[in-house]
């Protein structure tokens, strides 16, 4: 007998449509924040949760479960077996070590790169047509990793890449102009990392390109302000690691923000780590790095072809070459 009596002639409910189902892989500062960003915003009808500590990952699961009165009805299931990921529409995987203060991300890679070769391989079985969103670091490099180990198409494996990176440069440049962030539209490229590229001759705030209308206003803009501000956005997560010990609210709405755009079939365009082969002259190798590119249902539907002045271009192939050499050492 269910708690509610139904009404009279009430028809039986239509066939209920496919839940949907996110997993996140490592239940640490960065995946619990990537799930408590997805629940408030609702983005999944379930969320499992995996990581290999079985203390803090009941513990995270009972937490979330125990806020359930605050937020949308949502199945949250959490197990050390992968096999709790199976059926998803989209793993995303944070598992791994993070770097101590100082230490850049691609000293990550063998350490991490050893659990991807454990961990990809289940997790792409149990769900055959999911979406792979990677965040572990070194982002690019795990994410080509993730691409090889899975067997999947390359439009269905996807690296965070400099969608967090680009967000620190929309802040910094509305900050600097007194501006809200929505308004300024400013992709860093290239590498996660310390090869990124600001993509400056694309900015726009409010549908204006700056650096154009500055000139055309004879409004002098040092270069040297602009070069500070990638800086900045370099410098970013090693400082707040410093300060914290780890980097976990921004890449929590980052990675959100990418969910809603792959599950919600938004076609919205990310500068996120795509298989760049072929694109802005990057033809040597299988290189993962972020670049703008559209997010759908089915992933990447395609990467946009914005112009490059010659000093971003050869930094892309800079930025391109630095995660190949990495890559090479690999063996994947
Ligand atoms: P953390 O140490 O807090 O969490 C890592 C979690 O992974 C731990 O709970 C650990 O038990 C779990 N884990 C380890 N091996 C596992 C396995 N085989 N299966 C499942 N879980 C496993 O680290 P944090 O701060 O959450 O960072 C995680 C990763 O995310 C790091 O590689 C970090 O560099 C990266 N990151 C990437 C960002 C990006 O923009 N791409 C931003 C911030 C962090
Ligand atoms: C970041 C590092 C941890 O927060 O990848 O950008």
């Amino acid at each position: 007998q269910s708690f509610f009596k139904p009404i009279q002639g009430a028809s039986p409910p239509p066939p209920i449509s496919r839940n949907t189902k996110i997993s996140v892989v490592g239940v640490g500062n960065v995946g619990m924040a990537i799930a408590q960003t997805i629940l408030t915003q609702a983005l999944a009808d379930e969320i499992a949760l995996v990581d290999v500590n079985a203390d803090k990952l009941r513990g995270e699961m009972l937490d979330l479960q125990h806020a359930a009165a605050f937020l949308p009805r949502t199945k949250i299931s959490a197990s050390v077996d992968y096999s709790c990921t199976f059926g998803s529409d989209l793993v995303i995987v944070t598992a791994g070590a993070r770097q101590i203060t100082g230490e850049s991300r691609l000293n990550l890679l063998q350490r991490n790169l050893a659990l991807f070769s454990k961990m990809i391989p289940p997790l792409a079985a149990g769900s055959p047509d999911t979406i792979l969103l990677i965040v572990s670091n070194p982002v690019d490099v795990l994410t080509y990793v993730a691409w090889k180990l899975s067997g999947f198409p390359s439009n269905r494996v996807i690296g965070s890449g400099t969608n967090l990176d680009s967000s620190r440069f929309r802040f910094l440049i509305a900050d600097h102009l007194d501006l809200n962030a929505q308004d300024v539209q400013a992709y860093i490229v290239g590498e996660h990392g310390d090869s990124s590229v600001a993509l400056w001759s694309s900015i726009s705030i409010g549908g204006v390109p700056i650096l154009s209308f500055l000139e055309r206003q004879q409004i002098a803009y040092e270069t040297q302000t602009l070069a500070k501000i990638h800086k900045e956005v370099v410098e970013g997560a090693y400082e707040v690691i410093r300060l914290k010990g780890y980097t976990s609210w921004a890449i929590g709405y980052s990675v959100a923000s990418l969910a809603r755009s792959i599950l919600r079939d938004q076609r919205s365009i990310h500068p996120v780590s795509v298989l760049a082969k072929g694109f802005y002259g990057i033809d040597g190798g299988e290189p993962f790095l972020s670049l703008p590119a559209q997010l759908g249902r089915s992933g990447v539907l395609g990467v946009t072809n914005i112009h490059l002045t010659e000093d971003e271009a050869i930094q892309l192939q800079e930025s391109a070459k630095t995660i190949l050499e990495v890559q090479s050492q690999l063996g994947v």
